[in-house]
């Protein structure tokens, strides 16, 4: 496949992750994050995060999640997230089956959740018929490539926190939220009441490995074997460490995340005047939403990569990563044209 807009992760690993990854390679190295890449990075998180703050790393964002809810749950507890969340939608049952927990969805339209979707999920405390709400998670970009503000996350928090619950984020795309946001990540993350945070990074030019960062040491207290029992630590720990230093050595992965940002923010501008192109969701992120007609979608997606979002609205989802081109845009904008004449 030469491009696609299927998803940013069908783009490769960027040069310089590769390169620190052959870098990692010389020599001998202890494992299990006892190496030194692994100690340089958790002081770079931490420097991001806060002394307090604990990292782990897992092979997939999909561990990040379940290791996350894992620790902040016990299988009689409930777990709240919007309908499109990816924990609910494309992990296969699995925060289900690791936690034992019910998970609880709201209809969000945008893919943000907020008090008034939670408040309904919010009873039964205490009855001993009723699973125990304990988890709010939230996805941050959301998977409509929306944002939420450190205001709303801020909102959230409390509302959870009031009610002796936690709130987790899904940061698959943190880069890009980030990067819309103009704001270091502490300041829709720990600052505003997080309290785990899945930190990706393979949408964003790294080969593999996501972080699991617990802001508050006494949660993270049996994540050691949380992590090991679950089958998620990976021995030869310096191939992640080693990716994610490069990942945040002079910013790579702010350049990357403003690039895919940019490219989708002109696509979208590109697109947004044409005849029977209805854009549907604000694109804050990497991620562009739209309804077109369906022999048009039918013909070009023949030609360029692309998911259909719902086959019922006729609504596709364009994703551009910090490899989309351009001139890859601008010939797919082209075609694009051809099937709407
Ligand atoms: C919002 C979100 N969370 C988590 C993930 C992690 O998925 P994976 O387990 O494939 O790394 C994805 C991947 O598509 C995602 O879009």
């Amino acid at each position: 496949m030469k491009t696609s807009f299927g998803s940013d992760n069908h783009s490769g690993v960027h040069p310089k992750v590769l390169k620190a990854l052959e870098d990692a390679n010389q020599g001998y190295c202890l494992s299990y994050e006892e190496d030194e890449y692994s100690a340089q990075a958790g002081r770079v998180f931490k420097s991001f995060f806060g002394d307090q703050s604990r990292v782990y790393f897992v092979f997939n964002g999909t561990a990040a999640n379940v290791l996350c809810l894992q620790a902040l749950t016990r299988p009689h507890h409930s777990i709240i997230c919007a309908t499109t969340a990816h924990l609910h939608q494309d992990e296969c049952g699995a925060p289900e089956r690791f936690t034992g927990c019910k998970v609880l969805t709201a209809d969000t339209g945008d893919g943000k959740l907020t008090p008034a979707h939670i408040k309904p999920h919010l009873t039964g405390f205490g009855f001993q018929h009723h699973s125990q709400p304990k988890v709010i998670s939230i996805s941050q970009s959301t998977e409509l490539g929306t944002v939420y503000t450190p205001e709303e996350i801020k909102e959230l928090a409390d509302l959870a926190h009031n009610h002796n619950m936690y709130l987790h984020m899904d940061g698959s795309r943190l880069a890009n939220a980030a990067a819309f946001l103009d704001l270091p990540f502490s300041a829709f993350t720990c600052d505003v009441g997080v309290d785990a945070l899945s930190f990706g990074g393979t949408k964003n030019g790294m080969l593999l490995g996501e972080a699991v960062l617990f802001f508050d040491p006494k949660l993270s207290q049996d994540f050691l074997y949380v992590r090991k029992q679950s089958m998620q630590l990976f021995s030869k720990s310096r191939f992640v460490a080693a990716q994610y230093l490069a990942y945040f050595k002079n910013d790579l992965w702010l350049e990357n995340a403003q690039h895919a940002n940019r490219m989708a923010r002109y696509l979208a501008d590109k697109v947004s005047n044409l005849p029977g192109v209805q854009i549907t969701q604000k694109v804050e992120s990497n991620a562009v939403f739209a309804i077109l007609p369906k022999p048009a979608y039918q013909q070009l997606v023949k030609k360029h990569f692309f998911y259909v979002w719902d086959e019922l609205t006729d609504e596709v989802r364009w994703m551009c990563s910090f490899n989309t081109q351009k001139s890859y845009i601008d010939a797919f904008v082209n075609d694009l044209k051809n099937t709407l004449l």
